[in-house]
């Protein structure tokens, strides 16, 4: 029996489509740096463990569709301690910021609309919008302008009936671009011409380095009709598995439309608010520290990268992963090589073919995301491996 032509269409993850091809490799004995997904090794904090140990309910019951009252409370607490005023109606709790993302473009979307997209983005997105039936419409930013927000008129040229929204993500998966205020200006001016939203993915927030500071999108209170922000818990406490994030407007429309969607789901899941509202009472040592760590782990990865012949990246300003462009013929192809024919010493690297986080034909298909999400030691033995890989992969440029 066939199934829906829109499910048909989907790509399946370039993030966790070679998995198969990772477990036979483990099966064989093959040890695996896993730099494909950003799955960091830092800890959870411990009081969000403890407050999973002390749950002490005798039912996990459903609780509030918009998630409960403590923790959206807290949440306002948390963006008050950097200078943003939100109120407690500009907040749902969600199912990770990828629910997020998918309430924003439900509610914002009629099938056949379009959303425009900075490429490469963050390539669940694609998947997102195709269940929403939304058509993503890319401008290309580029590695040798080290992957800016490319001009504004490019954004304009776009610009139709059927637009609805630009979607950004700042800091940025995959690239590390950091938007600055004058981008945010130029882009936030725009919407309001054409009377369009902008959605921000802010899930990177805290992970900026040397001195690159985080511009919201909710210091520009005189653009609040059209601003949405994505939030999640799961990168910064380190804590993805509990599947908690948040959806934040001060256009009430936004949210009471996303809470037919919120009721229709239930709720949250109820444990993982319980942890989250511990997470949000970790010192700022904890948050400051993960920090350093990331920016020591960037520093050693783009000098490692760049020391391998014909491999080039930009350094990233924030997040956790970067874009690599190989002397490869096909960087899933090499991926594949990299799990099913390689390995040195016992060991390989996994990373994600960056194709999938293009919606533009052949565009990143030289290229591959990496997460630096393990530490230094292990990050230099996954950049040996790589690059032993590329002196032995057939489609390696010489
Ligand atoms: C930019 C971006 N947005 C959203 C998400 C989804 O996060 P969550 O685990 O909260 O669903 C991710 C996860 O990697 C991400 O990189």
């Amino acid at each position: 029996m066939n199934m829906s032509e829109r499910i048909s269409g989907f790509q399946a993850s370039p993030i966790r489509r070679l998995v198969p091809y990772a477990n036979e490799a483990k099966q064989r004995g093959i040890k695996i740096y896993h730099l494909n997904i950003g799955q960091p090794d830092i800890k959870t904090p411990p009081q969000v463990i403890e407050a999973i140990r002390n749950f002490d309910k005798e039912i996990i019951a459903y609780g509030q569709s918009e998630g409960e009252l403590a923790l959206r409370k807290g949440l306002l607490e948390y963006y008050q301690s950097f200078g943003i005023h939100i109120s407690l109606g500009d907040v749902m709790i969600t199912t990770g910021g990828s629910e997020a993302i998918q309430f924003a473009l439900m509610t914002l979307c009629d099938p056949d609309d379009e959303v425009i997209i900075p490429e490469p983005f963050y390539t669940n997105v694609a998947s997102f919008a195709r269940s929403a039936m939304v058509r993503l419409v890319p401008v290309t930013s580029t590695m040798d302008k080290g992957f800016a927000l490319p001009p504004i008129e490019d954004f304009e040229k776009r610009i139709n009936a059927k637009t609805r929204a630009i979607l950004l993500c700042s800091p940025n998966n995959p690239t590390g671009y950091i938007f600055s205020p004058e981008e945010f200006e130029a882009i936030l001016a725009l919407a309001e011409r054409h009377d369009i939203f902008l959605i921000v993915d802010e899930v990177y927030r805290e992970f900026c380095y040397d001195h690159h500071s985080f511009t919201s999108v909710l210091r520009y209170p005189q653009y609040s009709d059209r601003v949405i922000v994505i939030d999640s818990f799961s990168k910064r406490y380190s804590m993805c598995g509990s599947r908690i994030g948040a959806l934040i407007s001060r256009n009430h429309g936004v949210l009471e439309g996303a809470m037919k969607l919120a009721q229709a789901r239930l709720c949250p899941p109820d444990v993982e608010q319980v942890a989250a509202i511990a997470a949000l009472k970790t010192p700022r040592s904890y948050l400051d520290e993960v920090r350093n760590e990331y920016q020591k782990r960037r520093d050693f990865i783009v000098q490692a990268l760049r020391s391998i012949d014909n491999v080039r990246c930009t350094v990233p300003n924030g997040a956790f992963y970067l874009v690599a462009k190989l002397p490869v013929d096909n960087a899933e192809k090499f991926a594949t090589f990299l799990l099913r024919d390689f390995h040195l010493n016992g060991e390989t690297v996994m990373v994600a073919p960056a194709e999938g986080f293009y919606v533009t034909k052949d565009l990143g298909k030289d290229e591959v995301r990496i997460a630096y999400v393990l530490n230094v030691e292990d990050l230099a033995r996954a950049i040996a491996c790589l690059k032993a890989a590329l002196d032995v992969y057939p489609g390696t440029a010489r």
